[in-house]
């Protein structure tokens, strides 16, 4: 328990922190205080720099935790290095050079990680062996300096993609793709990669996400290949974008993977990540397209950690992150029906209307005329989008789960 770790953002060493027994004690640096004013919430909206409320112990640790896996992943990656799963700084010195957005952690007065990166070249077979070794444990291989640590349950790796085809990156270099491994075939949702890509193909018809993604091959595995939107190509280089989740905006631990659904709690909530995005002086319009998405195409998974929002470097500015993860469920039969968080009041997903869906926009204080343009423009873009695409291009993609994205437009229509 004594890795005392800084916290690079956007070229800057923006602040240190230290473990402590009530969580982490964080302490920003004049530099970041410099460049981006006291009260900035450019690394979270729940860390304002240079605050007595963004060095708090407690908000610091859930932060920084939602940088980890949840649940069986979080302690396969922290038994394979023999750490403690609880131990977050010690989970991050290992596994926090590369992660969801621009933050890189490294050992206290270490060099800028944007002058130690580097790549390493890996072929389809030890990229085939990277996915089923993160299936048995939870992690991206077994070489320390090399492993990206990102949120979620499925077996994944994050790796660069360069002129010269794939390569694993060590010490603080950034990935470009996140490569997610299918379900068995024996499973109800082995369709799970298929219908994301699908599904990611109509949100970026509907304008909803940038991201590219398909299901590829290597070797003897499948796995679904996503373009990360937190990484742009810079001339030769790749540069960074910064997000966090709602989950990590609201300060919610998921130590409990189960914390990151409503469930008829308070957080999360559409609500408050509306408000995420109204206090940061965007508009939350994008986020009512993406629930009215979200209920066409059977997306129950939509939960805290699958919205994210994105900082960028002024400090200042904030949008809700293109969509990702999200997948068609409904048709599967072991779905549960229920939406991960609630539409003004309501979570069966076969119950929501198009008047929920604006009442949920009023809460948030969107004029109702204004809700309703966005719900219907969405609905239309959306039967537009599956009338458009290219079915073949989805050969994994079952008639049912077409038919039931059908059945949600047409109820909305
Ligand atoms: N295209 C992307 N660009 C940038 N970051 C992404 C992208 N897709 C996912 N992420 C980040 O990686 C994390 C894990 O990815 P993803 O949600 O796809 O995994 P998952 O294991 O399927 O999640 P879940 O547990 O919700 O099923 C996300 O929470 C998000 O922070
Ligand atoms: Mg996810």
């Amino acid at each position: 328990m004594n890795d005392v770790l800084d916290v690079w953002l956007y070229g800057t060493r923006a602040a240190t922190v230290h473990p402590q027994r009530s969580g982490m004690s964080l302490t920003w640096s004049e530099e970041a205080v410099r460049r981006w004013g006291t009260g900035s919430r450019v690394v979270s909206h729940l860390l304002p720099i240079g605050t007595a409320e963004g060095a708090q112990p407690a908000r610091v640790r859930a932060w920084l935790e939602g940088l980890l896996p949840e649940g069986r992943a979080r302690s396969a990656m922290a038994a394979e290095h023999r750490i403690d799963p609880d131990d977050t700084l010690a989970m991050l010195a290992v596994y926090g050079k590369d992660t969801a957005g621009a933050v890189v952690l490294v050992d206290e007065g270490a060099p800028d990680p944007a002058t130690t990166g580097r790549l390493e070249p890996v072929d389809a077979d030890e990229i085939a062996e990277m996915l089923t070794h993160a299936a048995r444990h939870g992690g991206g291989g077994n070489r320390l300096d090399s492993l990206t640590s990102l949120a979620g349950m499925e077996p994944k790796v994050a790796l660069a993609r360069t002129a010269h085809g794939w390569a694993r990156v060590r010490g603080g270099a950034p990935s470009t793709h996140i490569l997610k491994l299918s379900r068995p075939d024996g499973s109800a949702t082995r369709d799970l990669i298929d219908t994301e890509a699908a599904a990611l193909d109509l949100a970026r018809r509907v304008g909803l996400t940038s991201v590219q993604a398909g299901v590829e091959r290597f070797a003897h595995v499948r796995a679904i290949v996503v373009q990360r939107y937190d990484r742009v190509a810079d001339g030769g280089a790749v540069r960074r974008i910064h997000q966090e989740d709602l989950a990590q905006a609201l300060g919610l631990s998921t130590a409990d993977p189960d914390r990151k659904f409503q469930r008829g709690r308070a957080l999360p909530s559409y609500s408050a990540a509306a408000a995420v995005l109204t206090d940061g002086g965007s508009t939350p319009d994008p986020l009512l397209r993406l629930a009215t998405f979200t209920v066409l195409v059977g997306n129950t998974d939509a939960h805290a950690k699958n919205h994210s929002f994105l900082r960028h470097d002024d400090g200042a500015r904030v949008d809700l992150a293109p969509a990702y993860d999200v997948s068609m469920h409904e048709h599967t039969g072991v779905s549960s029906g229920l939406l991960a968080l609630d539409i003004a009041g309501r979570r069966a997903i076969a119950e929501i209307t198009v008047d929920d869906l604006v009442a949920e926009g009023a809460s948030w204080g969107l004029a109702p005329a204004r809700a309703l343009r966005v719900v219907r423009q969405t609905v239309d873009a959306t039967a537009a989008a599956l009338a458009d695409i290219d079915r073949s291009a989805h050969p994994g993609v079952s008639m049912q789960a077409w038919a039931q994205v059908e059945r949600r437009v047409q109820q909305l229509a």
